[in-house]
């Protein structure tokens, strides 16, 4: 499979995670030359995953929670699929909270599904307005330098 054909599946509530899995598609397909798709699981719940040998997962977190389509999209099997994992949260954006939002939303999350070895995951800050008062922790620069390490694993 020459072209490294992605799928980027993602689920986001405010933005972020859809901005954040855009940043990451332009990478791969601008300085790696991948094919990729970016799938939104609000309206596409089940892509077909057999033409892929890539596949990066995006969430947004609330409520301490991932999303819920977002979930249940980690119980496919993804068997001989380079599985990536990345999120958008609020406590990730704030180096205070940062270990503490990897601890809870990847590591914890991740020993719920020892099927699931993904060669990259990260979190990235959200952003978010309304009772909790307004924040943005986005960070574009860290997705990009992200995206490129994970274009260099993959190839
Ligand atoms: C109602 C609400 C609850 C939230 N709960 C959490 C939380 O428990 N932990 C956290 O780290 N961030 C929390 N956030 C911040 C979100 O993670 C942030 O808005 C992020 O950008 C969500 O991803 P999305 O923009 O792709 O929807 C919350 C935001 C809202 C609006």
């Amino acid at each position: 499979m020459s072209n490294h054909k992605t799928l980027i599946a993602y689920v986001t509530k405010s933005g972020v995670t859809e901005e954040n899995a855009t940043i990451i598609s332009n990478v791969l397909q601008e300085n790696y030359g991948f094919e990729v798709d970016l799938v939104n699981l609000k309206t596409s719940p089940k892509p077909d995953l057999t033409q892929y040998e890539n596949i990066i997962i995006g969430s947004g977190v609330r409520m301490g929670m991932w999303y819920g389509k977002a979930k249940k999209f980690l119980k496919n099997k993804f068997k001989n699929k380079n599985i990536a994992i990345f999120l958008s949260s609020g406590t990730a954006g704030d180096p205070e909270t940062y270990g503490e939002a990897i601890t809870k939303y990847i590591n914890n999350k991740l020993a719920k599904f020892p099927h699931l070895k993904p060669i990259a995951s990260e979190a990235f800050g959200g952003r978010y307005s309304g009772r909790f008062g307004d924040a943005d922790y986005t960070d574009p620069e860290k997705v990009k330098e992200w995206a490129i390490n994970l274009g260099k694993k993959l190839c």
